[in-house]
């Protein structure tokens, strides 16, 4: 049987040969002040200049050159070959320096332990069954004091419809409390066609994330909300739903009892 890892990569190759959102490089107004315009709000303390930083389920060519003009040391990691293939082209095209290595989020076992000092991560969670996982291999490979910034669809989101209801809010028809891939939707900016997402509770988002050895230092929901705009569109349901949620968690020296999944003071 096909893993839902295979099926995505097969998905969001085809996603990035059609050029769909969030598959496209970096615009040339972006790399006028790159840092600022991948952390406009200062969570990476005013420069990764010379920092070893992971670039996590983030091809495209959009994230990994802004941080390579930005001056950091960058490796990207993507399941996706054409998505990969657009960082190298971007990078070409620039003179930036940029690694791509074609793995899963889950497994980084390619990586020594404390290999990067920043790992950022696009929203992609949603592409694997479990996050517990992810969260252990950015554990591993992040140093102590690291930091990492991750951004994933907030689970409402992913429990609501796509459409509005006739009384003109969103209904939640997806249970919370649910296993296996959520159903496939067509025409939302919310969902990403021909992938299998799965929904994580905040449990497992924040929670997680703790008993992986990290503090949570900064948290926003990014703004898309719009009172003016149609009904149905992406910035209509966001204001119902805000689609996404961002973290800034930072490595601590805390061991990960990888058998059990437990956090042992230590
Ligand atoms: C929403 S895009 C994020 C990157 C994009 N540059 C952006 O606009 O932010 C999600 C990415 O996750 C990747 N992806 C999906 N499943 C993955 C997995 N198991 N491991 C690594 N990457 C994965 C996809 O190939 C895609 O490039």
């Amino acid at each position: 049987m096909q893993s839902s890892h295979d099926h995505n990569r097969r998905a969001w190759d085809r996603l990035a040969n059609r050029n769909a959102p969030h598959t496209r490089a970096a615009a040339d107004e972006a790399f006028r002040n790159p840092l600022q315009h991948v952390d406009g709000r200062g969570w990476l303390e005013g420069s990764v200049a010379g920092k070893r930083l992971l670039c996590l389920a983030a091809g495209g060519g959009s994230q990994s050159a802004l941080y390579a003009a930005a001056g950091a040391i960058v490796t990207v990691v993507d399941i996706s070959p054409v998505m990969l293939a657009r960082d190298r082209e971007v990078a070409a095209e620039r003179q930036l320096n940029v690694r791509t290595v074609e793995a899963s989020m889950d497994d980084l076992s390619i990586f020594a332990e404390a290999s990067f000092e920043v790992v950022i991560h696009p929203v992609s969670t949603c592409y694997v069954p479990k996050i517990a996982p992810v969260y252990r291999e950015v554990a591993r490979v992040l140093e102590v004091g690291g930091i990492y910034i991750s951004q994933h669809k907030q689970p409402v989101s992913m429990q609501a419809e796509v459409d509005p209801s006739p009384q003109g809010g969103y209904t939640l028809s997806e249970p919370y409390f649910r296993e296996g891939p959520l159903p496939a939707v067509e025409n939302s900016l919310h969902r990403e066609p021909g992938t299998l997402e799965y929904l994580h509770r905040l449990d497992e988002i924040l929670g997680e994330l703790c008993r992986s050895g990290f503090v949570i230092e900064e948290f926003s929901e990014p703004p898309h909300a719009d009172a003016k705009a149609s009904p149905g569109s992406f910035r209509h349901r966001s204001l119902y739903v805000p689609p996404y949620l961002r973290m800034k968690a930072r490595r601590i020296g805390k061991k990960v009892e990888q058998r059990a999944k437990v956090w042992v003071p230590g």
